[in-house]
């Protein structure tokens, strides 16, 4: 009611008995959304940030619609463990270049929730951001993220990232990536039973998941990009399946990588790996 009506909170308290056309501050009414249109999308099972047409993360409004995957709290935790890492530990720069910017690149962007996060996190950062779609891409490009200055805003560009053909970008940051971050499709057909239809029937399937007999399918693909991409000291982070964890961190430890490690997310489940070149 608060988004879509612009209807406070304390007028629900104060004005009980009111009709929306009452509660609603004149010149603001909203005329694509009537209630009775709202209530059957959601009885029919449509996710309320596709209704809204956006969902919160790291504290600023990401616009969502039909084919982008809603933004979720997990990846939150894996935005700020990034940040405080790369503010407190001068470990991701070069010792002869400290003051270097840091070039980060975001496999699989989506909305761009966290390209734009890192950007608003790291100052001294270059951002870039990858998708397969291009409807995702339109979505990632024009999201509304402030920060004090507004320079040097993200640049998002299409690759698919199991392909072998390289986009003149991609091609431009080998070894030059401090930061390689990605959270890619990563949910096995067989999970599909326990989830719920809010996210069968609405979300795309291309953003979430993974045949049952290749489970690390984007990882892997990710571990040799990595070998491409990363600077000398240049670290890996991931959200990954908890399901499949050690497996994972076996690939990375059998294909180069050094220390890796996996993190829990707050609810205990190992959802992060992060691995250094
Ligand atoms: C799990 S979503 C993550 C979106 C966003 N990073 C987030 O955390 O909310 C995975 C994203 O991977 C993209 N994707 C799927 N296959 C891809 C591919 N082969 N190459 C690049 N991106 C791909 C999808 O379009 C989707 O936006």
């Amino acid at each position: 009611m608060e988004d879509i009506y612009s209807i406070p909170r304390y007028r629900q308290v104060t004005s009980p008995n009111d009709s929306l056309e009452a509660l609603q501050t004149p010149g603001e009414q909203n005329a694509l959304l009537s209630p009775e249109g709202v209530i059957e999308r959601l009885a029919q099972g449509e996710p309320v940030q596709y209704i809204a047409g956006f969902e919160y993360f790291c504290g600023e409004k990401f616009n969502v619609g039909s084919g982008v995957l809603i933004p979720r709290p997990e990846t939150e935790e894996l935005v700020n463990k990034i940040v405080a890492e790369a503010k407190y530990h001068s470990d991701l720069n070069a010792p002869n270049a400290p003051d270097k910017k840091l070039v980060v690149l975001d496999l699989c962007t989506g909305s761009g929730c966290i390209a734009w996060s890192l950007w608003k996190g790291l100052p001294n950062a270059k951002i870039f951001g990858c998708d397969i779609s291009d409807a995702v891409l339109q979505y990632a490009r024009n999201q509304h993220i402030t920060r004090t200055d507004q320079e040097d805003k993200p640049v998002f560009f299409k690759q698919d990232i199991l392909s072998n053909e390289y986009a003149e970008e991609l091609q431009n940051l080998k070894g030059k990536v401090d930061i390689l971050v990605s959270n890619p499709p990563y949910i096995a057909e067989s999970e599909k039973k326990l989830m719920h239809k809010n996210v069968l029937e609405f979300e795309p399937s291309t953003a979430l998941f993974v045949t049952d007999d290749n489970p690390l399918l984007f990882y892997k693909r990710i571990s040799e990009l990595g070998r491409e991409l990363l600077s000398p000291f240049g670290k890996i982070y991931l959200e990954i399946n908890p399901l499949f964890a050690s497996e994972l961190k076996q690939h990375f430890e059998q294909t180069g990588y050094s220390q890796v490690h996996l993190l829990q997310d707050i609810t205990g489940k190992q959802r992060f790996a992060v691995a250094r070149r």
